[in-house]
């Protein structure tokens, strides 16, 4: 194979938590006495914990609060998210997720996790998916959130593989355009219409096979 490496999101790629992302986060803003539609809870997809408090508190148009009162939320809402993931099974892997991972791995590639989430550890436990990969950097780890590429270059770093040799998987537009600015090649998971900087985009793992790597 040309490509050395495949880096891949967690949240969205393999696994469907932003259901319970969204589940968490709306009890949070009714608890403040404001709701919010699944539309918008699609602009939360790859955006960090705090970045995405920000912006539910814009949409209730609440002002004004210190630093300590928007942990205590986001806290809150981490808290009954954690409830919701620790009753995860690896039933809730996406379809076809597992089996792309392995293919990659048979195909001599090195495997990454590259995810914002700071819940990433737990995810894949529960989903019982670590062993697939040779590296995991996850929010705990960075600093600079999507589209800032330094969750994927880590990646590549912690592969020992030059980002142009690695394509990363990703569901979220902040996430494809981290990779573009990583100088990586870009496999969307989703809408073509909405992943427009994607070199190709397929619905789903099961929907691409590893030899389709080679022609990005
Ligand atoms: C992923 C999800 C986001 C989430 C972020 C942080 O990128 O797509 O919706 O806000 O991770 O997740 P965390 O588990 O750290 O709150
Ligand atoms: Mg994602």
């Amino acid at each position: 194979m040309k490509i050395k490496a495949c880096i891949f999101d967690l949240d969205g790629v393999l696994v469907d938590t932003a259901v319970y992302h969204y589940k968490a986060w709306k009890r949070l803003a009714n608890e403040l006495g404001f709701d919010f539609t699944e539309h918008q809870n699609e602009q939360l997809k790859g955006v960090s914990r705090m970045a995405s408090l920000d912006l539910i508190l814009g949409w209730g148009g609440i002002k004004g609060m210190s630093n300590e009162q928007k942990i205590e939320l986001a806290d809150r809402k981490n808290t009954w998210y954690t409830e919701m993931i620790g009753a995860m099974t690896p039933s809730e892997i996406l379809p076809g997720a597992r089996d792309f991972v392995i293919a990659c791995r048979n195909a001599g590639l090195k495997t990454a996790i590259g995810s914002a989430s700071k819940n990433t550890p737990t995810i894949l436990q529960k989903l019982d998916l670590q062993s697939l990969f040779n590296a995991v950097i996850d929010g705990n780890s960075v600093s600079a959130p999507k589209p800032d590429p330094e969750v994927f270059l880590k990646g590549a770093e912690a592969l020992g593989v030059s980002p142009a040799d690695c394509v990363v998987f990703e569901d979220a537009v902040a996430g494809i355009e981290a990779a573009v600015n990583g100088g990586m090649k870009t496999v969307g998971i989703g809408s073509p219409e909405v992943l427009t900087k994607a070199e190709k985009v397929v619905s789903g793992l099961d929907k691409i096979t590893v030899v389709e790597l080679d022609t990005l």
